[in-house]
């Protein structure tokens, strides 16, 4: 259960970072048409629920996970001293948490927003946001390399 919930947690990124590049691409593009499609639209909404489950998954990794029960049955402090345990365990989680919650801000402003312009420049700034932030805290070297 704990090996397939990391595989899930290992797969998922390469679909919800696609999702949401392809996402801020869009956005470029329609600051000049001033047209936001449906098909924009619908990327934007898939990318946030992905990346919903990929929330829902990393808490399950982290409360249930193999690797995640060894580091904390060492204690907080020895996690907090490990620079590498601290950034598994605790920074990546948080930083991710911080991207996704920007992520669902931001499709929900579009949501409500009246005009395409509007919707537009909520999902440039906040999937934008959420992306560089999850970018700059995913384990790449441990990713790649498993
Ligand atoms: C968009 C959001 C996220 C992305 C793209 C992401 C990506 C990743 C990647 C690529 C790994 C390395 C997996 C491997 O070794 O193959 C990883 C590990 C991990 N992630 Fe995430 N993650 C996200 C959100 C979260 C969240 C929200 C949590 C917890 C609340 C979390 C907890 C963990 C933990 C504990 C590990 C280490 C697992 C282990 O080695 O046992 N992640 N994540
Ligand atoms: C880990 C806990 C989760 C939290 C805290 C959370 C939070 C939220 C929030 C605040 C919204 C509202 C966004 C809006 O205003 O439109 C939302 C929408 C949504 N979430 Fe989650 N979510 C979680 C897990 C999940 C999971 C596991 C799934 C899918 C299996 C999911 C699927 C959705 C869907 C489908 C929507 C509505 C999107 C739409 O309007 O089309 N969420 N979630």
């Amino acid at each position: 259960m704990s090996t397939g919930l990391l595989h899930l947690h290992s797969f998922l990124p390469y679909i919800i970072l696609t999702l949401l590049l392809l996402v801020v691409i869009l956005c470029i593009k329609t600051i000049s048409s001033g047209k936001l499609s449906a098909f924009h639209f619908k990327i934007a909404r898939i990318a946030m629920i992905l990346a919903h489950i990929q929330l829902l998954v990393g808490f399950m990794v982290l409360f249930m996970g193999d690797a995640a029960k060894s580091a904390f049955s060492q204690g907080m402090g020895e996690i907090m001293k490990n620079a590498e345990l601290r950034n598994t365990f605790i920074e990546h989680p948080m930083m991710m948490l911080i991207g996704i919650a920007l992520i669902t801000i931001g499709f929900s402003r579009a949501k409500r927003a009246e005009t395409d312009k509007a919707k537009n420049k909520n999902l440039l700034i906040f999937f934008g946001l959420g992306l560089v932030v999850i970018l700059s805290k995913i384990p790449f070297e441990q990713w790649l390399n498993s």
